[in-house]
């Protein structure tokens, strides 16, 4: 500390210098370490016939107390003493006030941080998170975060749940691999490959904890990087006392080395977000599964009609082109490729023998046919979450202008999902052969859809597969 004014408020010293040199009836003066009077009667220093006390903090000395003439030495010992006190217990007060601004700092980013998190975000989001706030916090010519490759799920997943696969030992090394970098040399970086079993990285899985190299040319450990690097910070993402990968900074942008106070809080927000990436994990995993057993139901009604075969994945892929053209969100994507892997689920309770018909159906039949939106809807409703794809199901079959079927609904009532996957349902039915038809092509199945258009289908989300088509 090279300013005392800093650290004293002078009113006080002033008054206390005073009130000192009224009892000893002379005159105080309160110098800073380069003679500055800070406090006290103006003066020529340099010439002036002054007894000096060095005040003194932490053993070094900040400044001087100091009085005119020669006399009264004594009485300037016991105050330099008492001035020092107060100067050690200003210091203490600005170090403490510091300590708790910088915890406060700390507690507000990892709450701002959680919040994001909280969200429920997907792990490339997550990993942005962490980079951009390794950026705010400590600029650098490089933040890249890095994931262990191929992340076994069930590594991930509670033991108790994945039984004897997590018990294995896990077989060879690690390899880590960038999900996200930023920084001038961000190219470089996302084509980086690292290891857990030797190195810095190395080091840190074993360790379960962040370093911090100040040149690497000066580091054993350093095995090289595609970009000039001469500091490092690497700080481990750890999940249930295992390493699922990694944030690298190298060279802060001031030239100045990686602080502990920057490792600190770097450590604390790359926790929250390595939970979080753990459960975007899982969630991943949950939503494949639930994908995947849609798809095997979808394989179970098309394989009651061989004429339909592959009729539901198409209409789901056709329907994603339609919701992405739309500016849906890849949330709302998800839920309605479900939909449409599943909108005619309800066949599994239409007879064979209505299904595979070549001639015309008689009214009792059509009547069976027409159920199979509500049996879909209902075999749905009831699985928690699903509840409004069984609503999007229902509605497939409704028509724009209010033909439709089972509730005649018009125009916006038909929910949004149910209008695109009538038109992806349709340009599917109209290409592929039918018990009664051979296929249309697909300019010809386009060409009768464009002409039913403002019966059938909702004129905006058609617009949109009408481009894709073409
Ligand atoms: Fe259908």
């Amino acid at each position: 500390v090279s300013r005392i004014s800093e650290l004293i408020a002078v009113d006080t010293v002033r008054k206390l210098i005073r009130e000192y040199g009224e009892g000893l009836n002379t005159d105080l003066l309160i110098l800073d370490k380069d003679r500055n009077v800070i406090a006290g009667f103006p003066v020529d220093v340099q010439n002036g016939e002054l007894t000096e006390r060095p005040l003194l903090l932490r053993e070094s000395m900040v400044g001087y107390v100091a009085m005119r003439g020669a006399a009264g030495g004594h009485a300037l010992d016991f105050i330099a003493q008492n001035l020092s006190r107060i100067i050690e217990m200003a210091y203490e007060i600005e170090s403490l006030s510091g300590e708790v601004a910088r915890n406060y700092e700390e507690l507000s980013l990892l709450w701002n941080i959680s919040f994001r998190l909280g969200a429920g975000l997907d792990v490339d989001t997550i990993c942005t998170v962490l980079a951009d706030e390794m950026m705010n916090l400590c600029p650098a010519h490089s933040v890249s975060i890095f994931l262990v490759s191929e992340m076994p799920s069930d590594r991930l997943i509670p033991a108790e749940l994945s039984g004897a696969r997590r018990a294995a030992p896990a077989s060879g090394k690690q390899i880590l691999l960038p999900r996200v970098s930023l920084g001038e040399y961000a190219n470089k970086a996302s084509m980086m490959t690292l290891k857990t079993d030797s190195g810095l990285l190395g080091y840190v899985h074993e360790k379960k904890e962040s370093i911090t190299v100040c040149d690497v040319s000066e580091d054993d450990r350093f095995e090289g990087f595609p970009y000039p690097v001469r500091s490092l910070l690497i700080v481990p993402l750890i999940v249930e006392d295992a390493m699922i990968g990694a944030l690298v900074a190298s060279d802060k942008l001031d030239g100045q080395e990686f602080y502990s106070t920057d490792i600190k809080l770097i450590s604390g927000i790359a926790s929250a977000c390595a939970v979080s990436i753990k459960k975007a994990f899982l969630f991943d995993d949950l939503r494949g599964m639930l994908f995947s057993t849609a798809e095997a139901f979808s394989f179970a009604i098309d394989a009651k009609d061989p004429y339909t075969y592959g009729h539901s994945k198409r209409v789901a892929e056709t329907s994603v082109s339609i919701a992405e053209a739309a500016g849906f969100s890849a949330e709302m994507v998800n839920w309605l490729k479900l939909a449409a892997l599943l909108h005619d689920i309800g066949k599994i309770g239409t007879p064979e023998n209505i299904l595979h018909k070549t001639g015309k159906l008689d009214d009792a039949e059509m009547c069976m046919m027409k159920e199979h939106p509500v049996i879909g809807a209902r075999m749905i409703q009831h699985i928690p979450r699903l509840k409004e794809i069984s609503l999007w199901i229902r509605h497939h079959h409704e028509k724009y202008d209010g033909s439709g079927y089972p509730s005649g609904l018009k125009g916006e009532d038909i929910p949004l999902v149910s209008r695109i996957i009538a038109i992806s349902d349709c340009f599917d039915a109209l290409t592929t052969d039918r018990p009664y038809r051979r296929a249309l092509s697909r300019e010809e199945a386009i060409n009768i859809m464009r002409e039913s258009e403002a019966k059938h289908f909702d004129p905006v989300l058609f617009g949109y597969f009408d481009r894709i088509a073409e």
